[in-house]
């Protein structure tokens, strides 16, 4: 077989700025050792996250002139609804400025205190919305005992347990996030999605996907489960909404955009709700949290994304950087999931233990050998202290995401990674642990201050 090559080619082009080693120390001392304060223009590859990050198509910057800027009733509204109801089938769709957003109104209409939500795993920002709003989120991952190519599924098995146990009244709402960000990107089987919609429905709780990579998890689908290899990649999502009764979306993911995201969902009456708490803190329920082009630009993404030559490449790319680093003996997740490759720091670090943070070490290495920047998921963004018992608890994995924007790498940017990752890899037993020397109340792993212990 050739080559699976990039289907597109480039016609602008942004400039890399090189560092040396010595300026990277230096860079990363200034930046308290946390890779989310290193300036943008100090990072050679970067690989924090494939959210907002991609690279625009000729087409999405030509609609962006084709933006209808209009307060109330905007053309653009309506051209980007009508794409994703045409995608979704969800009756009423509402623009936010990005995933969060979403989360953020979705939640908050739910909200009841004392209940429980409960998803494969809540990703942080979802988390987050689920406790402030005085929910309670309860991850049930199929990771251990679901096959092999669909590790990102639900338990159903404990999903029942879980609703006996709590009462269905309890539930406030059933989530699956598609693909499974927190747990290596992986996807979820169309059976699977069926079987939690059913719980679901026969116990009257709403069932929502977390639909940010559905394109990725569609693909895998395709590639993977019985049945679905003669259907579109575009129709084998339709299917995949049609089981929830609505969904949120961070249109950064697979939709192609830089900023944007939506709600969208059946019910009218939670519409209704939803509308009103969009018009506090997002905009007008024509434009929500986003300007008339970037509607444009979510609508033309959202066709761009189910193109099969597309995936083909995004998945393989994804597939060709971690089977070079399993060849390195860099333990990975696996299989390899859609967006990103998982590194197993904990294994990889064994020196160091979880409360010195072996996800923040190995993202330092790696900035610091190579100017790459990577994100830890592990103790850091999920761990805690236990003031009472005056322990720590460390979050199930100690992982370090390289997360693939979309459009943006070409293969020998990829090289290099591959290359500095070896170079991580023979010093990688002697690195030492970080200590957090500041952090806030929430989401610390974007601002806390790190030193070397
Ligand atoms: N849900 C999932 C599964 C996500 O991965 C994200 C964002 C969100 C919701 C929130 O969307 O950023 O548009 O508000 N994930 C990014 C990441 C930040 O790096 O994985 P948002």
């Amino acid at each position: 077989m050739k080559t699976i090559i990039e289907p597109f080619r480039i016609k602008s082009v942004e400039q890399i700025t090189f560092t040396t080693r010595e300026q990277r120390k230096q860079i990363l001392k200034e930046a308290f050792y946390n890779p989310f304060k290193i300036k943008a223009e100090d990072i050679i590859i970067d690989l924090l996250t494939d959210s907002g990050t991609s690279a625009m198509s000729s087409k999405q910057w030509g609609r962006l002139m084709e933006g209808d800027e209009s307060y109330a009733g905007a053309k653009s509204f309506y051209r980007f609804e009508s794409a994703v109801k045409d995608l979704t089938g969800y009756e009423n769709i509402i623009p936010t400025h990005q995933g969060r957003a979403a989360e953020s109104i979705l939640f908050k209409i739910f909200r009841d205190k004392g209940k429980i939500t409960i998803n494969n795993t809540h990703f942080d920002t979802t988390r987050a919305n689920v406790t402030v709003n005085h929910l309670t989120a309860v991850d049930l991952p199929a990771h251990n005992n679901s096959e092999l190519r669909f590790k990102g599924n639900m338990d159903c098995d404990s999903l029942v347990e879980k609703i006996k146990e709590v009462g269905s009244e309890n539930v406030a709402l059933i989530m699956i996030t598609i693909t499974n960000n927190a747990v290596g990107g992986l996807p979820v089987s169309m059976e699977n999605i069926k079987q939690a919609s059913s719980i679901a429905k026969k116990n009257n709780i709403p069932f929502f996907l977390d639909a940010c990579r559905f394109a990725e998890n569609a693909f895998f689908i395709k590639k993977y489960e019985k049945g679905f290899s003669e259907r579109t990649v575009k129709s084998i999502s339709q299917e995949m909404f049609s089981y929830a009764d609505g969904c949120t979306m961070s249109a950064k993911k697979d939709a192609l955009v830089n900023m944007g995201g939506f709600l969208a969902l059946n019910d009218s009456n939670l519409a209704e709700e939803a509308r009103n708490q969009l018009i506090i803190t997002e905009g007008f329920p024509t434009y929500g949290g986003l300007n008339g082009r970037d509607l444009e630009a979510i609508a033309q993404g959202l066709n761009e994304i189910v193109d099969e030559d597309y995936l083909t490449y995004r998945i393989r790319s994804i597939e060709y950087v971690g089977e070079r680093m399993l060849k390195i003996g860099i333990p990975i997740i696996q299989p390899i999931g859609g967006h990103a490759i998982f590194i197993d720091a904990q294994k990889l670090l064994s020196q160091i233990p979880r409360d010195q943070f072996p996800g923040q070490s190995l993202v330092c290495s790696f900035f610091l050998e190579g100017g790459i920047r990577s994100c830890e998921i592990g103790s850091v963004m999920f761990g805690k202290y236990n003031d009472e018992l005056q322990e720590f608890i460390p979050a199930p994995y100690e992982y370090v995401r390289m997360a693939i924007p979309r459009r943006v790498y070409t293969q020998s940017h990829m090289d290099y990674v591959i290359e500095v990752s070896e170079e991580v890899y023979r010093k990688s037993k002697e690195l030492g642990g970080y200590k957090i020397v500041k952090e806030p109340k929430f989401l610390r792993h974007f601002t806390a201050h790190f030193a070397p212990i």
